[in-house]
C-alpha cells in the first residue's frame, strides 16, 4: 500500500485544528505548525476530545488511528517538507498573511499548493510577491470546518485553473464541499449572502418590528431547516406549482416591494441593545459551553444527514 500523503496546517488555531481532523479522518497524514506554545500543546488534546464526540454518533470509527496521523510542529520548514498541500488558517490581516505566505513560497516544493483559509482577504492582496504564487489561492471553510463541509474556492488572477481543479478534487476527496468562485469578489459567496441577512435582521430589530430572539427563531424554527438541504433557488423551484419561473412570476414584485436603500453600517447603539439582550439569555462565562453544545448538535445533524444520504 502507498504510503499516505502529507498535508501541512499552518496557523493552528480554531479553524486550522478542525482542518486537521479533516485531513487525518480521511486518511492524511496531517503535520500541523503554529508559533504559539500554547497552541500547539491545546491541538491534539482537543483532537482527541472532538474525535471521541463524533465517534459517539458514529461519524469515525477509528479515533485513535486518525489521532496518531496528526503531528505537532514547531518549525513551518519541517512542517511543510514534502506535503502535497498547505492550509493556511494565520491571523485575518494582510499582514500575517502576506509574511507567512512569502515564507511559504521558500520553503514549498515545486508542486505543493496553498490554500489559504481567509475569510474575506481575497489572495490578490498577499501572494503578488510569491515566486509560486500560481499555486497559491483561497480555501474559505466555515467553522468548525470538520462539521461544516462547503469550503470556497477563490483563484487570485494568477492562479493556475489546474491548482483550482486540484484544490477541488483533493477537498472532495477528503468529503468536503467545495464551491468554485470564477474570481474575487469581497466577502467571497458565503460572507455575501449572510451580510444581506445580517443587514436586514439588524434592520428589523432596530425598528423594533420583531426581539431578537423572534428574529433568531424565524432563521431556526423556520427558514433554516431547509437550509441544512437545499439552497434559495431550490427552495422557490418547489415552492410554486411550475416551478422557479412560476415563483418568480409570482412574487417578485412583492420581493422588489421590499428591497429597501441599503444603510450605514450596524448602529452602536443597537448594536450595544442587541448584546444586553443577549447576555441577558447567555451570560458571557457560558459562551464556550454554549459552542461546545452547538458542535455536540452539529456532529449530530452532520451524522443525519449522512444516514439520509444528504452529506457532501
Ligand atoms: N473562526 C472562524 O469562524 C473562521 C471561519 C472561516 C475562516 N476563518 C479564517 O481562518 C483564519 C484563522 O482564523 P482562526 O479563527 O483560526 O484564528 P485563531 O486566532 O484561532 O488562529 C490563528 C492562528 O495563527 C497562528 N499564527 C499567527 N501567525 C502565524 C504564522 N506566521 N505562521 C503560522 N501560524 C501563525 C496563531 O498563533 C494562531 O494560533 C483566518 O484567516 C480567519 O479569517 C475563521
Amino acid at each position: 500500500m502507498a504510503a499516505p500523503q502529507t498535508i501541512a496546517i499552518v496557523g493552528a488555531g480554531l479553524v486550522g485544528s478542525g482542518w486537521a481532523l479533516v485531513f487525518a479522518r480521511a486518511g492524511f497524514r496531517v503535520k500541523a505548525y503554529d508559533p504559539a506554545p500554547e497552541v500547539r500543546a491545546g491541538i491534539l488534546p482537543w483532537a482527541r476530545e472532538s474525535l471521541a464526540d463524533l465517534a459517539e454518533v458514529g461519524l469515525v470509527s477509528d479515533a485513535e488511528a486518525i489521532l496518531a496521523r496528526i503531528s505537532v510542529h514547531d518549525d513551518l520548514a519541517a512542517a511543510v517538507a514534502g506535503a502535497v498541500y498547505v492550509q493556511e488558517s494565520v491571523f485575518e490581516t494582510v499582514a500575517a498573511k502576506t509574511e507567512v505566505s512569502l515564507a511559504l513560497d521558500a520553503v514549498i516544493g515545486p508542486q505543493t499548493i496553498v490554500g489559504s483559509s481567509s475569510s474575506g482577504i481575497p489572495a490578490s492582496q498577499f501572494t503578488e510577491g510569491c515566486r509560486q504564487r500560481a499555486r497559491f489561492m483561497i480555501a474559505h471553510p466555515v467553522n468548525p470546518p470538520h462539521l461544516v463541509p462547503v469550503v470556497e474556492i477563490v483563484p487570485a488572477p494568477w492562479t493556475a485553473p489546474e491548482a483550482v481543479a486540484q484544490v477541488v478534487d483533493l477537498m472532495r476527496a477528503v468529503e468536503q464541499a467545495p464551491v468554485r468562485l470564477t474570481r474575487e469578489i469581497d466577502g467571497f459567496v458565503l460572507n455575501r449572502l449572510q451580510g444581506v441577512l445580517l443587514n436586514e435582521a439588524w434592520a428589523l430589530y432596530e425598528d423594533g418590528i420583531a426581539s431578537l430572539a423572534d428574529i433568531d427563531a424565524t432563521l431556526s424554527q423556520g427558514l433554516g431547516l431547509r437550509w441544512a438541504f437545499m439552497g434559495p433557488f431550490e427552495t422557490i423551484d418547489l415552492n410554486a406549482p411550475g416551478g422557479i419561473a412560476d415563483y418568480a412570476a409570482r412574487l417578485r414584485g412583492l420581493y422588489a416591494g421590499m428591497l429597501r436603500p441599503a444603510r450605514g453600517p450596524w448602529p452602536d447603539a443597537v448594536i450595544a441593545r442587541a448584546t444586553d439582550e443577549r447576555r441577558a439569555s447567555l451570560p458571557a462565562a457560558d459562551l464556550a459551553q454554549r459552542r461546545a453544545w452547538r458542535d455536540a448538535k452539529l456532529s449530530r445533524l452532520v451524522a443525519f444527514k449522512k444516514s439520509q444520504g444528504l452529506s457532501a
